[in-house]
């Protein structure tokens, strides 16, 4: 049995697999009956990106100014705040954002004040085979970094999520996604959510 109102943040470098993850745990839980909804934080931010004129794809707003993005997110936690309070939310977004000008926390107080999250998630695995998926993703527009890039990211991402425990008494869940262990990684993000 499962408290109402759950909310949990899934988050991850780009191309690690979080959206896989989450779509594994939530097929699974919708066949035991436990109902969840996944947001993707990104997607209420382009919305109102494309809607502005700002950007033509989503890989084009981790380069806007940070006035901007800050708007964007401050938009995107107000809508998503304004969901059900009953309803079991993952939110799928990063906990920091790699931009031209340096890391940008994707959670800062003014996002976590609407969000409020009872688990921060980090997808975690070896960067070499981030850099390979990212590789093999012909979809989108990938920034293009090394193993080691990957790496300092992923230990920023800690560090940041740190400070998220801090504010909200949240706590935080590393979630291994490695390559041909996919089912492990959904088999952890389900206890969390469950
Ligand atoms: P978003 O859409 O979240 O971009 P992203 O991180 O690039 O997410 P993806 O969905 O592309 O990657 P993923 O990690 O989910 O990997 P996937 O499951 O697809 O965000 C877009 C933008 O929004 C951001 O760049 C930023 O600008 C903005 N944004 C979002 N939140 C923000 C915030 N809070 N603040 C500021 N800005 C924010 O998998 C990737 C590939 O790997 C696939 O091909 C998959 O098949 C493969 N794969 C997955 N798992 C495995 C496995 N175990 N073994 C082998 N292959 C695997």
């Amino acid at each position: 049995m499962i408290e109402l109102g759950k909310k949990v943040v899934v988050t991850g470098v780009p191309g690690v697999g979080k959206t896989t993850v989450i779509n594994g745990a939530m097929e699974r839980l919708a066949a035991e009956g436990v109902a969840y909804e996944a947001v993707n934080f990104g997607t209420f931010m382009f919305d109102v990106a494309r809607k502005e004129s700002l950007v033509s794809n989503r890989d084009e707003m981790r380069k806007l100014g940070k006035d901007v993005q800050k708007r964007l997110q401050q938009a995107a936690a107000s809508e998503i705040a304004a969901m059900s309070a009953d309803a079991n939310i993952i939110i799928d977004t990063h906990s920091s954002v790699k931009t031209p000008a340096g890391f940008l926390a994707g959670l800062p107080e003014w996002v976590l004040r609407e969000l409020m999250p009872d688990v921060v998630v980090l997808v975690e695995t070896d960067p070499d085979q981030i850099l390979m998926r990212r590789l093999g993703d012909a979809s989108r527009v990938r920034d293009m970094e090394g193993a080691r890039a990957i790496a300092e990211h992923q230990e920023f991402n800690r560090a940041v999520s740190a400070a998220y425990a801090m504010y909200t008494g949240c706590t935080i869940k590393i979630v291994r996604n490695e390559n041909f262990l996919l089912e492990r990684g959904i088999d952890d993000l389900v206890d969390v959510l469950r």
